[in-house]
């Protein structure tokens, strides 16, 4: 192989859904690793609704993006040559190492990772998905045992972590969910006291009567409608939990805010976004907690690998379709 094939972001998706014409496809020749970096194979690339966010430059949380610039994202890569002390040819490694599949990297800035049974769960369970659902619970959650949980998103790659650390902490966990599959997988499999079919409709009137005391934790993972009606149900002292706002990514003139905020006054709750990236210096405990719990069989993950780098573009809107059962992937090599 001497070609390294690369998406490039070619077009800010600010207030529409992503669409072909934003990703251009380039091939170049491989580059030889100079002192101090490795030359990669792309095995797994990790996708999250953020990347679109990155397109757009919102939130100022990271660098900004260029237009022609290799579209950012996560992902895990065997080292074919190293011209660094760190790395020696046959490592596997993760990073922002782009949508590419040969890549030329500097070595200080990829990670080194056991190749095991968990080498993709790194991009999920074990990566920033796992990180955000283990520091945001924990910190801005935090649950007590005997809490009552309610997460949205939640069969997704975050939530159904969120859901299964509040499980582990003694909760009462009640997830929402598009579809009756996700609804019985994550009652059936990951041990969810509840789950709501928000397609279905009928979402309050069913979390009154699953949560009769009220929500201690509120995790939302999707903003909107959804949001605002889960805010009228919270309990004394809750603590809201605001991770993302999927429902608005696509949106071109933003919904006016939640009507039902107020509550936090009359249950004295709290709110609280983060991000992720904040908890970094601590991941490596995290990680390690996770790994127990997964070799416990208290934390169950699903994967949905797609196939192939020229199906990087599609593969990352299925998120915005709810076509993603679990931690969305992508195999290259
Ligand atoms: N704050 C942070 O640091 C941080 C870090 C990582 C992720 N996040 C946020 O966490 C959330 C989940 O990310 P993820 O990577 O785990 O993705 P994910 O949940 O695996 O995938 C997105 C899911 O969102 C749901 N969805 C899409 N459009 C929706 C809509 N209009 N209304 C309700 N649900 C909708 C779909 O599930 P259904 O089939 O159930 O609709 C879809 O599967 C996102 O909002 C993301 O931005 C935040």
């Amino acid at each position: 192989m001497t070609v390294n094939r690369q998406w490039l972001i070619a077009g800010r998706p600010t207030g529409r859904p992503l669409k072909d014409s934003d990703f251009e496809w380039v091939e170049k020749p491989i580059r030889a690793p100079e002192p101090g970096e490795v030359q990669l194979r792309t095995l797994f690339l990790g996708f999250d609704p953020a990347q679109k966010g990155w397109m757009e430059n919102v939130g100022g949380y990271v660098a900004p993006t260029e237009i022609g610039e290799v579209m950012r994202g996560s992902g895990i890569a065997e080292v074919v040559k190293s011209n660094s002390s760190l790395f020696k040819p046959g490592d596997k490694v993760m990073g922002q190492i782009g949508w590419q599949d040969h890549p030329t990297f500097a070595a200080k800035d990829l990670l080194k990772v056991e190749d095991n049974d968990l080498l993709s769960g790194n991009l999920g369970v074990l990566g920033t998905t796992g990180m955000t659902a283990f520091f945001g619970l924990n910190k801005i959650g935090k649950p007590f045992a005997g809490d009552t949980m309610v997460v949205t998103g939640a069969a997704g790659a975050t939530g159904s972590v969120v859901g299964q650390i509040g499980k582990i902490a003694g909760c009462k966990v009640i997830g929402v969910a598009g579809g009756p599959d996700k609804c019985k997988w994550l009652i059936d499999e990951l041990g969810f006291d509840a789950a709501v079919d928000y397609k279905a409709g009928g979402v309050r009137k069913q979390i009154k009567e699953l949560a009769p005391g009220g929500i201690d934790v509120l995790w939302d993972n999707v903003g909107g409608k959804i949001f605002n009606d889960l805010l009228g149900e919270l309990a004394l002292h809750a603590r809201v939990v605001v991770c993302g706002g999927i429902s608005r990514y696509e949106l071109g003139q933003m919904p006016a805010g939640p009507e039902n905020y107020f509550n936090l006054i009359f249950k004295r709750a709290t709110m609280s976004g983060f991000i992720v990236l904040d908890f970094m210096s601590e991941y490596p405990w995290a990680r390690a907690r996770i790994t127990q719990w997964i070799r416990e069989g208290r934390i169950k993950y699903k994967e949905d690998v797609q196939h192939g780098l020229e199906n990087a573009p599609r593969t990352l809107m299925r998120l915005f379709g709810g076509e993603n059962f679990g931690k969305q992937l992508l195999k290259v090599a």
